[in-house]
């Protein structure tokens, strides 16, 4: 149907034409009659025949207000009025006085002043914020608004302010029922375009006001129309969700020395950039310099993985509200999409009306981003609880190591042979491959009076997880596992004595060496060879089954530890329960202040150079995880936004990681030592390293994934000590289903969970700190 509504008066039957005009979709012009003219009031006259029709006539009140307009210092009386409305009228019937205008999608006439009356008057009450002058000079600028939800907003302060003469409005999208939240509109639009809809608005408040709509949105075939059809814009307005777009019209923009203007809806957060005044000023401030503009790629960008790597720069992950970064993560889990309130795309519209207004009446020169943010701006200034965080003890100082050892030293006997220092750092070489908990290395050597002592460096290690220090001792069972191998490899004999104090644990073990070898250790000539080759393997591979013998000689190892036994887990709806148990405890430990804390300081590195630099934590990019999920990850790092997940009770896309984890790995297994106590976890540690040693042997990866173990062991031992009451039901609930689940554990101790999996190896390696740090030589 044709926009033209006068058109087709004359042609249609009236009763047709307001009924057919008034289901329309696609009309957004009023159609205005002046009555002074014969045929346009043969037309008005048809059409009060029509009795659908409804007619409004306040025309006198506004002559009246127009007077008074124009008099502010008179105070008429009604018979002054009259009298001046008169002379006004200059013998005009108040019918034919003024403009008619029609409004086919409501079926309304309204009588109303004919347009330079009209704008004096409804402008009046901007004066002198903006002068009659800055009016005008407004009235002659083109604005072109992108996106129709903020753009909504910001349009229709526009046309109400008249911060310019004309709108282009372009927008693909129609009405939906969700979008009555924050576009203000009735529900009898639902289904109608936004632009339309949006012109129409503007049509009801000002006939007059230039609306100029582009449906199909913004495409490369009519950005250029957009842009300079019926004059060159003189600011654009962007505000739609399209990357391609966003860019797009950036780079027209800078072209054309047009200045771009965006509001994010979040924070009061604004954008200019001046491509008016700075030409050469690279698009969205230079933050997607690193990336490569090509719209054969960004016209294909559909899910959320493509279009991430420029989103993430445009958005600035780090500055948006921690409710909108909780809400983010919420996305396809409790939410559909990311929030937008009300109250920011009001207050967005009205952010952007007058920046735009200042740059088009040349009072504000800047590019950059603001916030104007309401929350700080408007602030409660309570205080607030400031999160405490357990304090790690002082780093372990030589001369309290050296009076521990001279003190254990004093109950073992002699030392039988006194080893060459070439070989003490061989040994501690080896034993410091070992892996350990988020790789905290919880490791200090001293080799003092030809005995080499193991100590526990808790200042590294101290953590939620780690209750009772049992994950430390794992990894430190571990590391004397490996330094064993390597003693008997160069034909040392080694005799361990394991907390050889009764009155600290600060020292684990102390080492003596001898002639004779070890004979209890477990295919040593075999398994030395691995301890190197040894690595966590975090890429997903693909589920495969892997051979029983397999599964027996890793059982094998394991049990060779006096008490310790492997349980290992390979039908699918078992893998699929632990899928729910790994994936449930990785994501409480996330929402609790300290495991958040410690994973995200002392645990993740962000990339290679930060681990190499701290020589400890995980690399993430050794963890097989999509673009999405480490903005996921990086939402999550503020500690705000894991409280509010806890609040809202969500944060399951928090379990996404180990899910796909457990889905790629061919089986599941559990380390069992006989109870809980330190030495069984240091035996467990072994146990662990007997285990992992055999899978490298037979290329089978693994992935330890003990959040859920070590939260149970606090629970079950420490009766959840520190876990919010909500935290330990889910983990009681999870305990419930873990025993269902393996049977095998009553009555001893599940150590160590992990996954057994099928995948390349990783492209990177982990750190070790220097020896120098973990060794000391006196
Ligand atoms: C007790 C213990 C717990 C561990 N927990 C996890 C875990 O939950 N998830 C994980 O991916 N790796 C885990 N690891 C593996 C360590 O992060 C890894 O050993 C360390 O980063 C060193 O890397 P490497 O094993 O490749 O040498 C754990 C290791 C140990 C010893």
């Amino acid at each position: 149907m044709d926009t033209n509504c006068p058109a087709w008066i004359m042609d249609q039957n009236i009763q047709e034409f307001v009924k057919k005009t008034l289901l329309s979709k696609e009309i957004y012009n009023p159609v205005f009659f002046r009555l002074k003219i014969e045929d346009d009031k043969k037309k008005f006259n048809s059409l009060i025949e029509s009795t659908n029709v409804f007619l409004y006539d306040e025309i006198h009140s506004q002559l009246r207000e127009l007077i008074k307009s124009r008099n502010p210092r008179a105070k008429f009386t009604t018979a002054e009025y009259q009298k001046l409305i008169d002379e006004h009228l200059h013998g005009c019937s108040y019918e034919e006085y003024g403009v008619w205008v029609y409004y086919p999608w409501s079926a309304k006439l309204v009588h109303i002043l004919d347009e330079i009356e009209f704008v004096e008057l409804r402008t009046s009450a901007n004066r002198n914020k903006i002068t009659k002058a800055e009016q005008d000079i407004l009235a002659t600028k083109k604005i072109g608004v992108i996106g129709l939800s903020v753009g909504q907003s910001v349009s229709l302060t526009l046309a109400l302010e008249r911060g310019c003469g004309e709108l282009r409005l372009a927008d693909f999208d129609t009405i939906e029922l969700n979008n009555l939240n924050r576009i203000r509109t009735g529900v009898y639009n639902l289904g109608l375009l936004k632009v339309y809809s949006v012109a129409r608005e503007i049509a009801e408040i000002d006939p007059f006001f230039k609306v100029v709509c582009y449906p199909e949105g913004i495409l490369e075939e009519n950005i250029e129309k957009f842009f300079t059809s019926g004059g060159k814009l003189n600011a654009v307005i962007d505000e739609c969700d399209g990357v391609n777009i966003k860019i797009l019209c950036r780079i027209k923009a800078k072209e054309l020395n047009i200045p771009v203007i965006m509001e994010a809806s979040d924070r009061g957060t604004i954008d200019v950039e001046r491509f008016d005044l700075e030409p050469d000023r690279p698009i969205i401030h230079g933050w997607l310099d690193h990336l490569t503009i090509d719209f054969n790629v960004l016209n294909k960008l559909r899910t959320s993985e493509e279009k991430l790597p420029y989103m993430v720069p445009i958005s600035g992950l780090e500055s948006l509200s921690p409710r909108m970064k909780a809400s983010m993560v919420e996305i396809e889990q409790t939410i559909t999409t990311w929030p937008q309130l009300a109250t920011a795309v009001t207050l967005g519209g009205a952010l952007t009306a007058d920046t735009c207004r200042r740059i088009l009446l040349d009072q504000f020169t800047n590019s950059g981003r603001y916030f104007i943010d309401l929350e700080k701006l408007i602030a409660d200034t309570r205080p607030k609880k400031e999160l405490e965080f357990p304090v790690p003890p002082a780093e372990l100082d030589i001369v309290e190591m050296n009076e521990i050892a001279e003190r254990a030293a004093n109950q073992l006997n002699t030392p039988q042979i006194i080893i060459k220092p070439e070989d003490i750092v061989d040994l501690v070489t080896a034993a410091i491959t070992a892996p350990s908990a988020g790789n905290n290395q919880p490791w200090k050597w001293l080799y003092h009076n030809s005995n080499l002592f193991l100590f526990h460096e808790k200042s590294r290690t101290l953590s939620f997880g780690d209750f009772k220090d049992i994950a430390s001792y794992l990894g430190l069972g571990a590391a004397l596992e490996n330094l064993e191998l390597c003693a008997r490899q160069k034909n040392i004999g080694t005799v361990l004595h394991l907390f050889p104090l009764q009155d600290t644990n600060k020292l684990v073990a102390a080492i003596q060496f001898s002639a004779a070898v070890n004979d209890t250790l477990y295919q040593p000539q075999k398994l030395v060879r691995y301890i190197h080759e040894r690595f966590t393997n975090r890429n997903l591979g693909e589920r495969t089954p892997i051979a029983p013998k397999i599964y027996d000689s890793l059982k094998k190892a394991v049990s060779s530890v006096p008490g310790a036994e492997l349980i290992i887990k390979s039908h699918p709806g078992e893998l699929d329960e632990f899928a729910d148990i790994i994936g449930a405890a990785d994501r409480l430990r996330l929402l609790h202040p300290d495991g958040h804390y410690e994973f995200y300081n002392k645990e993740l590195r962000w990339d290679s150079e930060h681990s190499r630099v701290t020589a400890d934590g995980i690399d993430i990019s050794t963890v097989d995880i999509s673009p999405s999920e480490v903005v996921g990850l990086k939402l999550v790092k503020d500690p705000l936004v894991s409280q509010l997940l806890v609040e809202w009770r969500a944060g399951k896309g928090l379990e996404r990681v180990a899910r796909k984890s457990i889905a790629a790995a061919s089986a599941v297994g559990l380390v069992l030592m006989p109870q809980f106590s330190s030495l069984d976890y240091l035996l467990g540690g072994r146990a662990v390293q007997r285990l992992w040693l055999s899978a490298t042997e037979h290329s089978v990866s693994l992935q330890p994934m003990v959040a859920a173990t070590l939260h149970f062991a606090r629970l079950n031992h420490g009766n959840g000590e520190g876990m919010p009451d909500f935290m330990k039901e889910e983990f009681k609930i999870l305990y419930k289903r873990f025993e269902q689940l393996i049977p095998e554990i009553k009555g001893r101790e599940e150590v160590f969970l992990f996954r057994l999996c099928m995948a390349e190896k990783p492209s990177v390696r982990s750190y070790r700190y220097a020896l120098d740090k973990v060794l000391v030589m006196v």
